[in-house]
């Protein structure tokens, strides 16, 4: 849209931070080294120097040892989003379950499989165990198993959440209980900014009902397609038997690995700290304009600011006036799980620049607070 001057409706990493000089040198030496490789297909794991790397980041970051033959390298981790849902399904009709706010894309990907979804209710420590106890009751009394639980644990898409190592440990309880699957979607986890590192649920679970999926887009870019799934056997196995992709991108994984032969903290490291520089700013600009009208999340890490709406405000008028204004967000409806018209949006602060953030974060509340029906006080104080 050529009027668009404040783009806070796509996630995407910080252009400012891209690492063009040593990207460029790491792609020579990939060339180079991996030259005779490239003139063959990859195999169904992928590049064995970017599984190793990524191994060490999951043994640094989650406290695991994992096997790099184990690591799935797949095309963006939403490859592996679909590859998890494919392997677990067993026939169209079939139930998950997710959070009642969660990633569009996966959202998209059940849909296509035909899968029913069930969504359960999210607060500032992610998926709500009372109410997926109370699911997966219910669900269990109507003689619908669901096929597996897909989870968002940390820094989760769009609310920001992270759930604690004590609710990680009730929800793995209540998955082996009813002997669901999980799969946990770690696309953030390194994008982090303060506060307590959470373990993945990989990590704290040893069972073969465990199946991650992780990421480089959030830390490097989703131009690369790069993402992981690990998975230990027998489930690794079903996860390959799906994959008829003949491999994924070697050049990209080649080039990556070179990048990260030192690990990936140096360079999450530049980039995170930029990216909490455009956090606070949000977070500032919505306190100076909206802290009477709105209530929003304060992400310890991850790309989203989700801000919850007084219900009064006129939603379609409010996107018809952002947009006129040069300003987007995602509507809180394109994350619900039965795409109901939530009083929400979400706020993606990643590539935008330090002014358009200020700047916008004005207009937008300008448009939010022309969109409302009345001037009452609101009646919710807290995000959820
Ligand atoms: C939770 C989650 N999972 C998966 C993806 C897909 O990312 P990619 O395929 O670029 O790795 C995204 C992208 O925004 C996401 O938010």
């Amino acid at each position: 849209m050529s009027n668009l001057n404040y783009d806070f409706g796509s996630g995407r990493a910080d252009p400012d931070t891209f690492p063009v000089e040593a990207l460029k040198a790491a792609a020579l030496r990939a060339i180079e080294e991996e030259a005779v490789a490239l003139t063959r297909y990859p195999g169904p794991l992928g590049h064995r120097g970017l599984r190793e790397a990524m191994a060490r980041r999951e043994q640094e970051r989650e406290g695991i040892a994992v096997d790099p033959d184990q690591i799935v390298l797949t095309n963006g981790s939403m490859q592996a989003v679909t590859l998890a849902a494919q392997t677990l399904q067993e026939a169209p009709g079939d139930t998950v379950i997710v959070e009642e706010f969660s990633y569009p894309g996966t959202l998209s990907a059940y849909r296509s499989l035909k899968f029913r979804m069930e969504g359960i209710p999210v607060s500032e420590t992610g998926m709500r165990l009372d109410a997926l106890e109370k699911r997966l009751h219910r669900l269990a009394q109507e003689g619908r198993q669901a096929k597996f639980i897909y989870t968002i644990s940390t820094y989760q898409n769009p609310t920001g959440a992270t759930m604690p190592k004590a609710e990680r440990l009730g929800l793995i309880a209540l998955a082996r209980h009813f002997r669901v699957p999980v799969v946990e979607d770690n696309c953030y986890a390194d994008v982090h900014y303060e506060g307590p590192v959470e373990p993945a649920l990989y990590s704290l679970d040893d069972s073969p009902a465990q199946i991650y999926i992780c990421s480089l887009s959030k830390i490097l870019g989703p131009g690369l397609r790069l993402g992981y799934l690990i998975a230990r056997p027998p489930v690794l196995e079903r996860v390959l038997e799906h994959r008829n992709d003949a491999g994924g991108n070697l050049l990209a994984a080649a080039i990556a690995a070179v990048f990260y032969e030192n690990g990936i903290w140096q360079h999450a490291a530049i980039t995170n700290a930029a990216l909490k520089v455009k956090r606070d700013l949000l977070l500032v600009g919505l306190a100076d304009e909206l802290s009477d009208t709105c209530r929003w999340s304060t992400p310890a890490g991850g790309l989203f600011v989700w801000v919850r709406l007084p219900e009064d405000v006129d939603r379609r008028k409010l996107w018809q006036l952002s947009q006129s204004r040069g300003v987007s967000y995602l509507p809180g409806s394109s994350f619900h799980v039965a795409a109901a018209d939530v009083p929400y949006l979400r706020l993606a602060f990643g590539h935008l620049c330090q002014a358009e953030i200020s700047d916008g974060v004005s207009v937008l509340a300008k448009c939010i607070r022309e969109s409302r029906q009345s001037n009452a006080p609101i009646d919710f104080d807290s995000l959820f």
